[in-house]
């Protein structure tokens, strides 16, 4: 059975060290392939400064080490490393770095790890709008100072909410001088700056005849017992049921549907993620096809050996298994909607035959060009497809497409709503449509949710490709407290709606084995009861049955907007009793409009019930969540 994403899962080996070039660890915990690619450029910029000199190995955090151990070892072996690492959700580290942030910023905390043979740079890839803003790269960074490291360059706070390309170069310009001083023989004559643009990374692609027989493209449908699915090694997973969710009177769209997981080996918690990987639309995939001006059944390969004179895809190993069919890596690997970032343009402006198109493509990517780029790129939402389509002289050869221009179509997370109690066998997921015109006028469908709104059972008929999905769990700490008497109040407007689900799920189990529930509060928030009110009956059941109280806030049906936080403001005194009387808080949803909104009035809530100021407020909410009574799973 092969994974959809092909990289080695094992540690990488230990290498025979040749002691007259220095070895650069570039390590990367990477979510969306940011800060991979991130990486991958310093690396390729270095190749052409040092030659000789030093050797830059690119190291996925996760295949670094097997074990904590293995990661000590290493570490304190390197004499120079640099993260590129992202932060994630609320304040976490990417999937990736998971194992190695728990061991070094979690368990670390005690063990003193000699490390004072090592120089570092730290530069993070987070958004200012979040309230953990690059909380790892910052922990990371203080870590290494902690064990005895050598910062030579200061942590780089890279805001994707601006240009994170931007803030990434100017991080660099630090770097370099600091690595010169390093890694430059000094009698050397001074070579000039090679910016990375000069260099465009890719594969070795390989075209072969019709008819060539292809890597074994489908999962066959797994009955074995395979221990771990991860992002790596997905499972095959019927859908077994759809449904909408919205009544016929809402203009939009929510759709619940079931994966079923009976006898894959895949297994669940309440509270956990679900991760699913879906395919481009057969239109976006034809309209990329043209753009590389290949047929749609073009067989290929793709291969990291050069051939002279090319400048290969770092060390990392290519996207996909083959040889495929194009149709197949287009639809399957490639993220064809999202904007290109400007390091995309640099390599589209060295492929356009059309000088006056490559100057433009040159000047987007550039500083001058910033304002240009954050209008006509980012605000405008313009995908890639609509980027090749503007710049009709591009002609890009496939293992500079793959390397360097699509970035890797990445699975999409929903918080699983239900529990392994009540449905042990489905793994239920509610996901909203995301589906309107981008600024450009082009409609904007989401990959992923309009894939959920046309999925079908097997049984049903439906569009081809929709009955399926490779999917894997992750955990997550978004969980019920042990012992069952105690309070929770649980805030979830819209599709935030959905661990909570599952919650009451498992409350409703527990409470029929016989437990006694402590007390519950629900707080949800949508629009209009007569529109997008999901899961109203079920709701409605578990109230009945004692599961959870149920305290609803409609944002457009009154004179004024109703939400959440306003109906927290209204039942404080109740709700802050039960916190307070050792009961765990619980938000799910949006993380930068409501979670942020509800947080605040957590604050003064706090202030107003325990009559103190705003920074003993901010010491209790503190505290809440150190102790793991305050939990949010926010995106
Ligand atoms: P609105 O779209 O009418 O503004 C689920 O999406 C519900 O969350 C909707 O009722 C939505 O209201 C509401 N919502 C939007 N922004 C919010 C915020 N900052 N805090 C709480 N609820 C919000």
């Amino acid at each position: 059975v092969k994974p959809v994403v092909v990289k080695p899962v094992v540690a990488v080996e230990e290498e025979e060290e040749d002691s007259s070039v220095k070895r650069v660890a570039v390590f990367f915990g990477t979510q969306t392939g940011t800060a991979e690619g991130f990486a991958k450029a310093i690396a390729e910029e270095a190749k052409a400064r040092y030659e000789g000199a030093a050797v830059f190995k690119v190291v996925d955090l996760d295949d670094y080490g097997a074990d904590d151990e293995q990661y000590a070892a290493r570490l304190k072996k390197e004499s120079l490393a640099l993260f590129m690492v992202a932060t994630y959700g609320d304040g976490e580290p990417t999937d990736n770095a998971a194992r190695f942030y728990k061991w070094f910023i979690e368990n670390g905390e005690e063990v003193e790890i000699g490390l004072s043979g090592l120089r570092y740079g730290v530069f993070g890839l987070g958004n200012r709008q979040y309230e953990h803003f690059n909380k790892v790269a910052k922990k990371i960074d203080t870590a290494l100072a902690k064990h005895g490291a050598k910062r030579i360059v200061e942590v780089g706070l890279g805001d994707d909410d601006q240009c994170i390309e931007d803030d990434f170069t100017a991080w660099k310009e630090k770097l370099w001088p600091e690595l010169d001083a390093l890694l430059k023989d000094q009698d050397a004559p001074v070579t000039p700056h090679t910016p990375y643009h000069a260099a465009v990374a890719e594969y070795r692609a390989v075209t072969y005849e019709p008819g060539t027989k292809l890597f074994v493209e489908e999962y066959a449908a797994k009955k074995n017992g395979q221990a771990v699915y991860d992002a790596l090694h997905p499972c095959r997973s019927d859908v077994a049921f759809v449904k909408e969710l919205h009544t016929p009177v809402s203009d939009r769209s929510c759709t619940h549907l079931e994966f079923d997981i009976t006898n894959t080996g895949l297994q669940y918690e309440t509270g956990d993620h679900v991760g699913v990987y879906v395919e481009n639309s057969q239109e976006d995939v034809e309209e990329a096809a043209r753009h590389l001006r290949l047929p749609l059944d073009t067989i290929f390969s793709l291969h990291v050996d050069a051939e002279e004179g090319q400048l290969l895809a770092g060390s990392l190993p290519p996207p996909f298994p083959g040889p495929l069919l194009l149709e197949t890596a287009l639809r399957r690997y490639a993220d064809l909607l999202n904007p290109p970032r400007k390091a995309v343009l640099t390599v589209l402006s060295a492929f356009a035959k059309d000088p006056e198109e490559a100057e433009r493509l040159k000047h987007l990517a550039s500083l001058q060009g910033k304002e240009e780029y954050s209008k006509w790129v980012v605000a405008s939402q313009r995908s890639l497809i609509e980027i090749l389509a503007a710049f009709p002289s591009v002609k890009l050869p496939l293992g500079v497409f793959f390397a360097s221009v699509a970035p890797r179509l990445q699975p999409r997370f929903y918080s699983i709503s239900s529990s392994p109690k009540f449905s042990p066998s489905r793994i239920h997921v509610t996901c909203s449509l995301v589906y309107g015109p981008s600024p450009t006028g082009r409609i904007h469908r989401g990959v992923c949710s309009t894939w959920m709104k046309n999925a079908h059972s097997k049984e049903s008929s439906g569009p081809d490709g929709c009955s399926w999905a490779p999917v894997f769990v992750r955990q997550s700490n978004f969980r019920l407290p042990v012992d069952t008497t105690t309070p929770i109040v649980m805030i979830g407007p819209g599709t935030g709606l959905a661990p909570f689900r599952g919650f009451l799920q498992e409350r409703a189990a527990l409470q029929e084995s016989g437990s006694t529930l402590g007390p519950a509060k629900l707080f949800f928030g949508c629009r209009n009861r007569t529109q997008d009110f999901i899961y109203e009956d079920e709701l409605k059941g578990f109230v009945e049955k004692g599961v959870t109280e149920l305290i609803l806030a409609f944002s457009r049906e009154g004179p004024q907007k109703e939400y959440v936080q306003d109906k927290m403001l209204e039942q404080a005194g109740e709700m802050w009793k039960l916190i307070r009387d050792g009961g765990y808080l619980y938000v799910c949803g949006d993380a930068k409009g409501m979670a942020r909104d509800v947080h605040r009035m957590l604050h003064t809530i706090v202030q107003q019930e325990e009559g103190v100021d705003s920074t003993k407020a901010e010491g209790i909410v503190k505290q809440l969540q150190v102790d793991g009574r305050y939990h949010r799973d926010v995106w």
